[in-house]
């Protein structure tokens, strides 16, 4: 494995000052796992807090706009997360591609633009229930990443180790039913072949983490899963004593 596995924590819509203890916790812990590279992604709204005091974790944002600045109502830049302390952005998650209309296309010019601006990246990808039972998991996915992943040129100047991809599949995602090894595994696969069809040699050191359900219980397996470089991980990251759980897993 190029890097060492990258356990992220998702907050999604959760958090107010009041869990800025359970971070602090997390990043105390953290420093006792250096052979694991350990992030969350808290709201806007506490990004600078949590990045001013954090020593062992990244914090980074979980979107961000595809311009620097300009007239866009309710919206952050990524110069705007840069300089509130964020140092990646999760981008294309599939609940903003269902709430907010993304596309692949919006996807990857929030990813060049975030990349700009000196973040890493973590780009999502996951097909819905339907699509896996229409045997089109892959064809779908493999799509997905096509479109949504940054330049070949990008990607090739700036420090691979920057640009991670994310394999969520939706039927995954909060509701307890985690994807079996065996079809991670080959999802990671065709995740790498595609990457290599567009970035080359490149394409070989983007981390792909799993998402989906990930808790204390199964994170060891696919964690040692062939393929698998970490985990972006979900309601199992917003107490310390269950997210540590995982990094120990990991460790
Ligand atoms: O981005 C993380 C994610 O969507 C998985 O959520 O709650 O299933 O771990 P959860």
């Amino acid at each position: 494995m190029p890097h060492r596995p990258y356990i992220v924590g998702n907050w999604k819509m959760n958090g107010t000052r009041a869990m800025l203890p359970e971070a602090r916790a997390i990043d105390r812990a953290a420093g006792r796992y250096p052979a694991v590279q350990v992030a969350l992604a808290p709201p806007f709204t506490l990004i600078q807090a949590m990045a001013g005091e954090a020593q062992a974790i990244g914090i980074g944002g979980q979107d961000c706009h595809v311009a620097l600045k300009g007239a866009h109502t309710g919206d952050i830049s990524p110069a705007m997360l840069d300089d509130s302390g964020a140092s990646f952005a999760i981008l294309g998650h599939s609940e903003r591609r269902a709430d907010h209309g993304e596309t692949s296309e919006l996807v990857k010019a929030k990813a060049e633009a975030a990349l700009g601006c000196g973040l890493g990246v973590i780009v999502c990808v996951g097909e819905t229930l339907a699509q896996r039972d229409a045997g089109e998991a892959e064809a779908v996915v493999k799509a997905q990443v096509r479109a949504s992943m940054p330049a070949a040129e990008l990607a090739g100047e700036i420090a691979p180790g920057r640009i991670s991809v994310a394999y969520e599949p939706v039927w995954a995602i909060g509701t307890g039913r985690v994807a079996a090894v065996a079809d991670v595994v080959a999802m990671h696969r065709a995740i790498r072949a595609t990457l290599t069809e567009l970035y080359g040699e490149v394409g070989r050191g983007v981390r792909i983490l799993y998402g989906g359900s990930v808790n204390a219980d199964n994170a060891r397996d696919l964690l040692a899963a062939e393929g698998v470089g970490g985990a972006l991980v979900g309601g199992a990251s917003l107490t310390a004593e269950s997210f540590l759980a995982i990094v120990s897993a990991a460790g």
